[in-house]
């Protein structure tokens, strides 16, 4: 019985991890990768890092428009899994990797499962909305990360695929946070005071594509009283060489790191501040205060619960907000626990 994995990009990678350690004894695997990111630290250095064996196809569909990128991606992802022939299909999150993989295997009749189903930002703007919405309507099985998730399941007619499992990317992080803790040492390399500075992440085309936009996030943010860490997606990189903006004193640039190098970032620094969907959900797990530069989340439980505030940068309010968020201290369970094995669980019934 094969089961082909389909990723792309740097926050599905983190997904796999535990899970094709969870199945790769039990099943054949066939790990697909669509090349969408493709530099060493936004995707070999993660199949390294959380010990995934590497992909046994990269398509290298790498930059491009939405319909070139998802149209080459289903016409390469057809190729491959017509000739392998799997019995289910699985994809992660919500990109455009998940969104072709989703098509091809439904239009296969390959039975698909979707990981971190029913996430809404209700704004159709944003392109991951769209791929969550057909990834959920086309896959077979919805594998649910939160409460919240299985509602807008319900809502929209869906909730007799869904299964509540909880979310992949704790067993992600809890599997690595000691791993990270004894092997590296990142924080001493890059100078920084432990629990002295923040760490930020910006890739949302929202925040980033526009460089008057991004340069008024950058400005605002050298009134922080303390050093902020940004390892800088290569989306953002890309805006900010082409405009040439200014990088304020307070903030220090840096490539993209690692996973185990992120997540002792994270868990080192005093507050994290990002447009990060996977990052406001570790922020939450290691009970880091969180700013979200965006109008909405999808992880809303995290706002409710008060570890998490949404900020806009237009407000006079930016900085103050995020100098001053406490968090209420009080964590419910939100995310589950031995996600992976609940997963392995319904494979072997649905195989
Ligand atoms: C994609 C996902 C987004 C996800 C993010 C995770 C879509 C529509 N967007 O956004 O949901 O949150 O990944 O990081 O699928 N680039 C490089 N090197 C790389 C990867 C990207 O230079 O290794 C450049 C690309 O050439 C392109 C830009 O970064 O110019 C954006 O890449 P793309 O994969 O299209 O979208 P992301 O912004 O990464
Ligand atoms: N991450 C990383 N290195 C970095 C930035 C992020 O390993 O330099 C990890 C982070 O720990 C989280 C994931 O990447 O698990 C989030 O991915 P990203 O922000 O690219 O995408 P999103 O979750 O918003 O789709």
């Amino acid at each position: 019985m094969k089961i082909a994995l389909i990723v792309g990009a740097r926050p599905q990678f983190i997904k796999l991890g535990p899970l094709s350690k969870k199945i790769k004894d039990h099943f054949k695997v066939v790990i697909v990768h669509t090349g969408q990111h493709f530099d060493n630290n936004m995707s070999d250095l993660f199949f390294k890092d959380l010990s995934i064996p590497a992909p046994h196809y990269n398509l290298g569909i790498n930059s491009g428009l939405h319909g070139e990128q998802t149209g080459k991606m289903l016409i390469e992802l057809e190729k491959v899994l017509k000739s392998e022939c799997p019995s289910l299909g699985i994809v992660f999150g919500d990109t455009n990797s998940t969104l072709a993989g989703s098509l091809v295997c439904s239009k296969l009749h390959i039975p698909i499962i979707h990981i971190e189903a029913g996430l809404r930002s209700f704004n159709k703007e944003m392109p991951e909305e769209i791929n969550r919405i057909v990834s959920d309507h086309t896959s077979d099985f919805l594998f649910s990360p939160t409460e919240t998730a299985m509602q807008n399941l319900e809502r929209e007619g869906l909730i007799e695929k869904a299964l509540l499992t909880g979310d992949i990317m704790v067993d992600s992080l809890l599997d690595n946070i000691e791993r990270a803790d004894q092997l590296s040492n990142i924080v001493e390399a890059k100078g920084l005071v432990p629990e002295k500075y923040y760490l930020m992440t910006l890739h949302r085309p929202y925040n980033v594509d526009n460089p008057v936009m991004l340069s008024k996030i950058l400005t605002k943010l050298s009134k922080i009283g303390s050093q902020i860490i940004f390892p800088v997606h290569p989306r953002t990189s890309k805006v900010m060489d082409d405009n040439a903006l200014v990088i304020p004193e307070n903030i220090l640039l840096s490539d993209p790191v690692g996973y185990l190098d992120f997540i002792k970032l994270e868990s080192f620094s005093i507050k994290i501040i990002t447009d990060s969907g996977g990052i406001q959900k570790e922020a939450y797990i290691l009970r880091k205060p969180c700013i979200t530069i965006r109008p909405e989340t999808e992880w809303i439980e995290t706002v409710k619960e008060g570890w998490n505030v949404l900020v806009d940068v237009g407000s006079d309010d930016f900085v103050n907000t995020i100098e001053t968020f406490k968090p209420s201290q009080e964590q419910n369970d939100l995310f589950g626990k031995n996600v992976a094995q609940k997963m392995f669980d319904k494979i072997q019934k649905i195989m």
